[in-house]
C-alpha cells in the first residue's frame, strides 16, 4: 500500500489582520519541530496571502487560496483569479468549502470551472465534499459526496488531476464542535477512495490524499489520523491559535 505523506492545512476563513496574520506564522514556525514530516498548508484571506506567503519562504508551510475564480481576469468586481492567486505566492486552492457551496452559492458546474481554472495554472486543488445533517439522517451521505466529486471533477483526466487533494468535511461538523466520530470518517474516506480508483484507476486513488475537516481538534485529531483512509485534516477554527495548530501538525 502507498504510504501517503499527511498533509494538515489550516484554514484561516475570514479572520486576521496583516499582524495577526504574520503572528500566527511565527507562531508556527519559531522552534517549532515537524514530527510527522507533515505537509503544512495555510489558506489566509486574499490580504494576507502575499505577506504569508512571503513569510513561509524557506519554511515547510505553503500557501493556499480559500477560492479562486474561473476566469483569468475580468471585470469580476470582487474576485480573485488563479493568476492572482498564484502572483501573491499561493501553490494551492480550497475549492468547494461548504461555505462557499452554500453562502455563495457555488454550484457543481461553477465549482467544476473552478478546479478548471486553478489547474490550467498549476494551482493544486483541495477540493471539498461533505453532506449536510439532513442528507446524513435519510441516508444520502455517500451518494451525496460521490455526485459532488463526479459533477465538480467531471471531464477531467486521471494526469490533469494529479496531486488533487479531497478533503470530506461534513457540514454538520464545520464551526459545530461536532466532529465525525473516526469510524464514520473513515467510511467516507473508503467510500472516496472506492469512488477514485472507479473513475481514475487505483494508482491515482492510493496515491491522493483524503483529508478530514469539520471540528478538528488537538484533542480529537489522533484518533481520526489513526484510520486508514485519513492522510490529514483541514482545520478551521484551531488553526488560528498557534499552539492549537502545531499540536495538530505533530498529531500522535
Ligand atoms: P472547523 O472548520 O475546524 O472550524 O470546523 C473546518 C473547515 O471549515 O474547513
Amino acid at each position: 500500500m502507498t504510504k501517503r505523506t499527511p498533509i494538515i492545512a489550516g484554514n484561516w476563513k475570514m479572520h486576521n489582520t496583516l499582524a495577526e496574520s504574520a503572528a500566527l506564522i511565527k507562531g508556527l514556525t519559531e522552534n517549532f519541530e515537524n514530527k510527522q514530516n507533515a505537509e503544512i498548508i495555510v489558506a489566509p484571506s486574499y490580504t494576507s496571502l502575499a505577506k504569508v506567503a512571503e513569510l513561509c519562504k524557506g519554511t515547510a508551510i505553503k500557501v493556499a487560496a480559500q477560492d479562486v475564480h474561473w476566469e483569468d481576469k475580468g471585470a469580476f468586481t470582487s474576485a480573485v483569479s488563479p493568476v492572482q492567486a498564484k502572483d501573491a505566492g499561493a501553490t494551492h486552492t480550497i475549492i468547494g468549502h461548504s461555505e462557499r457551496r452554500s453562502v455563495f452559492g457555488d454550484t457543481d458546474e461553477i465549482l467544476n470551472k473552478k478546479v478548471a481554472a486553478a489547474l490550467r495554472h498549476g494551482l493544486t486543488v483541495i477540493f471539498c465534499v461533505g453532506e449536510t445533517l439532513a442528507q446524513r439522517e435519510t441516508g444520502e451521505t455517500l451518494q451525496v459526496i460521490e455526485a459532488q466529486l463526479k459533477n465538480g471533477l467531471k471531464d477531467f483526466t486521471a494526469e490533469q488531476l494529479n496531486g488533487l487533494i479531497i478533503a470530506y468535511e461534513p457540514v454538520w461538523a464545520i464551526g459545530t464542535g461536532k466532529t465525525a466520530t473516526p469510524e464514520q470518517a473513515q467510511e467516507v474516506h473508503a467510500a472516496i477512495r472506492q469512488y477514485l480508483a472507479t473513475a481514475y484507476g487505483n494508482d491515482f486513488a492510493q496515491a491522493t490524499r483524503i483529508l478530514y475537516g469539520g471540528s478538528v481538534k488537538d484533542s480529537n485529531v489522533d484518533e481520526i489520523m489513526a484510520k486508514e483512509d485519513v492522510d490529514g485534516a483541514l482545520v478551521g477554527g484551531q488553526s488560528l491559535i498557534a499552539e492549537k495548530f502545531r499540536r495538530i501538525i505533530n498529531f500522535n
